[in-house]
């Protein structure tokens, strides 16, 4: 595996591929890579002929200091990995070629990315749809893979893929999870033994929310419960329990039979902000 780092080297290996009709895919990350990452990587190999992973902790989707200095970075580890997972090229670009001087662009979705993370993280979303959509352009990649772990990014994705017309299929692929319940994050490695302990509060309140919907439970309520069993459970401030349509993300108070919806949350262990959601289990109406 090879890693560059400018968008001319990456587009001659791309063109040469693309020459001999090989399907390109790319895998966007922020590194500090987990085995969510990997499976991304391996459905890419499943879906295409050559695999790029980026690596770039993107300043602009960080709408807070603390948060962009203290994330988890790894470039050697990740290096390994990816190469171990059969990636055949990795760029990391860096901050200036990525954002030089006079950079003035924002992609901003609306509706999507209105609420949830979007709603708690001012800015977060343009910061992501933007990047991502220099890293399409910069790889021309036709298909591209993203871990449902963050269900707002992939809708905003590809709400920005079918507005703008981008030549490029977006795949999402399911979240990975501990054996307790928890899911693969890279900020799970900042959350001490203790705080690690008290994190699968977050899964198991929300499968026992989901299945609660779909029996038919008033949501508000078993929304609430969320907040009050994880808070319980050893949580700080709670971002948001919400249930939203899986396509639309629009907000669902009730949930008839059949409705394809999700429980969405964030909530904050210490200074670690953890985020999830599950399906509603569907239960024939
Ligand atoms: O999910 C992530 O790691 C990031 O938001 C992404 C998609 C790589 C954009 O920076």
């Amino acid at each position: 595996m090879e890693t560059v780092s400018t968008v001319a080297e990456l587009r001659q290996h791309v063109r040469a591929w693309k020459k001999a009709g090989a399907r390109v895919g790319v895998v966007p990350t922020m590194g500090a890579l987990h085995e969510g990452h990997l499976s991304l990587v391996q459905a890419a190999r499943a879906q295409a002929d050559r695999v790029i992973a980026t690596v770039f902790v993107n300043p602009i989707q960080f709408d807070n200091a603390d948060d962009l200095e203290t994330y988890p970075r790894t470039l050697a580890e990740d290096g390994r990995l990816l190469a171990a997972a059969g990636v055949d090229l990795l760029y990391v670009p860096t901050v200036a070629q990525m954002y030089p001087p006079g950079f003035a662009t924002r992609i901003s979705v609306s509706g999507v990315s209105e609420g949830l993370c979007g709603g708690a993280r001012p800015g977060h979303f343009d910061g992501v749809a933007t990047v991502v959509c220099k890293l399409f352009m910069q790889t021309l990649a036709e298909c591209a893979f993203f871990g449902e772990k963050d269900f707002q990014q992939v809708q905003v994705v590809r709400r920005m893929v079918a507005d703008l017309d981008l030549p490029i299929e977006i795949i999402s692929c399911p979240t990975l999870r501990e054996a307790d319940g928890l899911a693969l994050s890279s900020r799970n490695r900042r959350l001490n033994a203790a705080q690690r302990q008290v994190a699968v509060a977050l899964p198991r309140a929300l499968a026992a929310c989901a299945d609660e919907i779909a029996t038919g439970a008033d949501v508000a309520t078993a929304l609430e419960r969320v907040v009050q069993q994880v808070r319980a459970a050893g949580f700080g401030p709670v971002d948001y329990v919400e249930l939203r349509h899986a396509d639309s993300l629009q907000p669902l108070a009730t949930c008839p039979p059949g409705t394809p919806a999700r429980v969405l949350a964030a909530a904050w262990l210490g200074d670690v902000r953890l985020i999830d959601g599950m399906a509603v289990p569907t239960v024939a109406g």
